[in-house]
């Protein structure tokens, strides 16, 4: 943590005391709905964008999302003159509601953090928003949480303060500018009208100074905060743990669809689902956010690549799997090798047009199949689509790589290469498994 953001945290912690106690553990399982930034459903939906603008922007996203994972994998791995763009980084929102009587937030959904924050009142510092701030003395359930009390020490010790009433006082920062500075708290969380999905006992960070480098974006203002779903103790995936069987899954529609993309928790077994993969689930002690695969090749045809052995991605666990990056991200040889592949197969050339600031090819669509593109991933084939790969502008004949290198970032399967698939996280089996779904009707 920055020095600047654990004095913030000294400063700003004299609250109360209260009590946490746990929840009973049951089988439960519910869905709800995950909305694309932009998406026509999105509070942030912007009509006057084009496709290939979109797809611009969320190329320049993905950037400052791997370069702020990379930040918080390896803090030695970025040299100081690389500044983060202020880029918006959720790709998803979910809805939940909050305290009694029950206040309604739009959150973004993040596999790639941990804590479960919204902005409080009274506030130091919030990042502008719309719904008024969540005010825990008006919510008969809310509690805090006491720092020497289990949710508290789940922080890790560079996170967490105690306050002057023994209030958990914590700060959480994203590998750049953005952070948050709050109190730990519990309270009421419901995620639908399902009895399944409401949650007497959630944790979370009433922030009261938070700074997102990027909501100075006013179509943001609809943003209260974020829910993270990642490996660690105080996400939301972990502390529904058991009683969601430890297993969530998402299935996400294609860009510019106008059904909602689905987040399920407490997955049915997907055993039986036809044509489905897994792989093993790999979480690594030094980032316990981080969801990580092992990539040991693409194939593209009959001909593969490999990530290189001497290179970062040598560990197994070399890829991280993530929701909140669109595009997939690899160190720079093997993109390169891989982007010499696709030219051979497909026999095209790299255009000089870039009108998405990534690499595109001119490209005519006849009747001739798109060759097969296929993630080896250990013990898993993925079979992948042209548009999970690729954007195509038809009117330009242009083929646009969803995919970019950062040299410092470390590799990540981005979101755009998960659509069309069931993804499940099995924490307690240790996989991840795809299955090939239409995402508009499941
Ligand atoms: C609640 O969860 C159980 C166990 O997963 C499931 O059988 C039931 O259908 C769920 N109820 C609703 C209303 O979704
Ligand atoms: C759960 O959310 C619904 C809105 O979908 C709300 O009407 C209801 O009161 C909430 N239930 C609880 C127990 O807070
Ligand atoms: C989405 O809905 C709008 C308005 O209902 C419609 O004009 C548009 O064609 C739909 N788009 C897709 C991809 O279905």
């Amino acid at each position: 943590m920055e020095p600047l953001i654990f004095c913030f945290l000294i400063l700003y912690s004299s609250l109360f005391i209260a009590t946490f106690s746990g929840a009973t553990k049951t089988q439960r399982g519910f869905t709800i709905d995950l909305i694309h930034r932009d998406s026509p459903l999105s509070p942030f939906y912007n009509p006057s964008l084009t496709p290939t603008q979109l797809i611009k922007s969320a190329a320049s996203r993905s950037i400052s999302r791997s370069n702020r994972v990379s930040l918080l994998v390896d803090e030695n791995k970025l040299p100081n003159t690389i500044v983060t763009p202020d880029e918006f980084f959720g790709e998803y929102l979910m809805r939940y509601y909050i305290g009694t009587p029950p206040v309604e937030r739009f959150a973004i959904a993040d596999t790639g953090s941990d804590l479960i924050w919204v902005q409080c009142s009274p506030c130091k510092k919030c990042n502008p928003q719309k719904p008024p701030l969540f005010d825990p003395k008006k919510s008969s359930t809310f509690r805090t949480v006491p720092c020497d009390s289990q949710p508290c020490t789940l922080l890790h010790k560079n996170q967490r303060i105690c306050g002057t009433s023994g209030q958990c006082v914590y700060g959480y920062s994203y590998g750049d500018k953005s952070f948050t500075i709050g109190q730990l708290g519990v309270d009421l969380i419901n995620f639908s009208s399902n009895k399944n999905a409401t949650f007497h006992h959630l944790t979370f960070g009433c922030g009261f100074l938070n700074k997102e480098t990027a909501a100075t974006d006013t179509r943001m203002s609809q943003n209260t905060g974020l829910v993270g779903l990642g490996a660690g103790p105080l996400s939301l995936t972990s502390q529904l743990g058991d009683e969601i069987g430890r297993k969530f899954s998402y299935c996400l529609v294609p860009f510019g669809s106008n059904f909602t993309s689905k987040l399920k928790f407490g997955s049915e077994s997907m055993e039986n689902v036809k044509g489905v993969v897994s792989t093993p689930l790999i979480i690594k002690s030094n980032t316990p956010t981080y969801y990580y695969l092992n990539l040991e090749g693409i194939s593209v045809g009959m001909k593969m690549v490999k990530p290189s052995k001497n290179s970062a991605t040598n560990d197994y666990g070399n890829i991280i799997i993530d929701s909140g990056t669109a595009y997939t991200n690899f160190e720079e040889s093997f993109y390169n090798e891989f982007v010499t592949l696709v030219k051979e197969v497909l026999g095209v050339k790299v255009a000089k047009e870039n009108p998405t600031n990534t690499i595109c090819f001119k490209y005519y669509a006849k009747n001739n199949a798109f060759p097969k593109f296929v993630f080896h991933f250990t013990g898993a084939m993925v079979s992948m689509n042209r548009d999970n790969l690729f954007y195509y502008d038809h009117d330009e004949n242009l083929l646009c790589l969803l995919m970019k290198t950062t040299k410092f970032g470390v590799p990540i399967l981005g979101h755009q290469a998960q659509v069309g698939f069931r993804v499940e996280y099995d924490l307690q089996g240790g996989k991840v498994s795809f299955a090939p779904t239409d995402c508009t009707k499941n």
